[in-house]
């Protein structure tokens, strides 16, 4: 239900969004099923060289002030041993696609309404029709979630401080990732194992840092911690979700370059959410543009830097400042704001911000159109005869 008013509701649409919420989160919870036959949450990869493929993914949230289409038909894909970089501005639904795919999102309030999340666990076979049988997350039941969420595939938060208990050692905490995902082993071999992790993650002084409390730890050591935990039940997928951005930069620097490395060494695939162009530029192979809940670019990631197509793209490339530039001009900013995702446009969502429009962005929002194997934009800048001008 929308907004009649444009800047507050009355008592009556407050008592009507409530209504509808409750029957909406309702309706998924009930959709979410227990004991249910593994067929259930089957389904196909479209390519067994991804290890996840997010299709039309709709992540909503029922809020008092109506519903926010956090994630509105959002599709990429995460192909094996690769790194692909997540970017857009605050708020654009990057954090909310990366825990609809742990399964994370805050229930009952926020729900998967549409679309698949297929993950290739690269263990169930092959359907009779010679196609990878795979596990569609959104459909998948809490009990077997616990499976997959931190073992194949696992996430790096910002602030490490807040994902450490603070009231036991690192060794503890280590230990405890181990057991839950090896449960039948010694407690010897745990601990050889949690310190093997720390040295992975380059720990000089792995027993130390094993008998420390998080505190005691400086940031850059904590978030080495939270990638060993990471690592611990060799991941096919890491989420790192803007993992350096709590860190100053020398440590920032480290600590992506670590997660290069670990990438490169494991062959796992890393999904990675940042705001930052030079930090995709530098470690990633693919990218996804993100605005407004949806993918505007994606592509590889001399596509994205080379030939930005989308003028978001190319804003956001602009507003980058340069090391190398002499220019006293000051530095470009994108006018206006990202639309309010409870009232979203019937149009292109960037629209109002667009210095580039043409008569067409006033129709419906654009479709995407591929511009290579690879490349893919949603802009009518870039359908057959879009230039027409303003
Ligand atoms: N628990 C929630 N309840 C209601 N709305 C939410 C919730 N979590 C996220 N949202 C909304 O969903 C949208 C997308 O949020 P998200 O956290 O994914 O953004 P983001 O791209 O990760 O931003 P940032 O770069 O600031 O981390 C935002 O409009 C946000 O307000
Ligand atoms: S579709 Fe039109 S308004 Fe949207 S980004 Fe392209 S040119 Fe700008
Ligand atoms: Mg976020």
């Amino acid at each position: 239900m929308e907004k009649k008013n444009k800047g507050y509701l009355t008592l009556k649409e407050s008592r009507q969004i409530v209504k509808e919420n409750v029957r909406k989160m309702k309706y998924y919870e009930n959709k979410k099923k227990k004991n249910v036959d593994p067929s259930y949450y089957q389904t196909v990869m479209k390519d067994d060289n991804n290890v996840v493929e997010i299709d039309n993914l709709e992540t909503h949230f029922f809020t008092d002030n109506g519903t926010v289409k956090s994630v509105n038909g959002v599709s990429f894909n995460i192909p094996k041993n690769k790194i692909v970089g997540v970017v857009g501005e605050s708020g654009c639904g990057k954090s909310v696609t990366s825990l609809s795919i742990m399964q994370l999102v805050e229930a009952p309030r926020g729900q998967v309404v549409g679309g698949q999340i297929r993950f290739n666990t690269d263990d169930l076979g092959y359907d009779e029709n010679g196609h990878k049988l795979a596990y569609d997350i959104t459909k998948m039941p809490m009990q077997q979630m616990f499976n997959v969420r931190g073992k194949d595939i696992t996430m790096i938060f910002q602030e490490p401080m807040t994902s450490l208990n603070p009231v036991f050692t690192i060794g503890n905490q280590l230990d405890e990732v181990m057991y839950v995902h090896y449960p039948n082993m010694q407690a010897e071999e745990v601990k050889a194992h949690s310190l093997d992790l720390l040295v992975q993650v380059g720990i000089s002084m792995p027993e130390r840092v094993y008998k420390s409390y998080p505190h005691e730890l400086s940031g850059g050591m904590r978030q080495r911690v939270m990638i060993a935990m990471a690592l611990a039940g060799n991941p096919k997928l890491i989420i790192a979700d803007e993992p350096t951005t709590a860190l100053d930069v020398t440590i920032q620097a480290q600590i992506l370059e670590l997660l290069k490395s670990i990438q490169k060494k494991t062959g796992c695939a890393i999904m990675l959410i940042t705001h930052d162009l030079g930090v995709i530029a530098e470690m990633a192979d693919e990218v996804v543009v993100m605005y407004a809940g949806k993918v505007i670019e994606k592509g590889t990631v001399s596509e994205i830097f080379k030939n930005p197509l989308h003028p978001y793209t190319i804003g956001l490339q602009a507003s980058k400042p340069l090391i190398t530039s002499d220019s006293d001009k000051p530095l470009y900013s994108i006018p206006g704001q990202v639309p309010n995702p409870i009232n979203l446009p019937n149009t292109c969502f960037f629209k109002g911000r667009c210095d580039k429009c043409i008569s067409k962005c006033n129709g419906a929002y654009p479709k995407q159109i591929q511009v290579s194997d690879t490349h893919f934009v949603s802009c009518y800048l870039y359908e057959e005869d879009g230039e027409d001008g303003k």
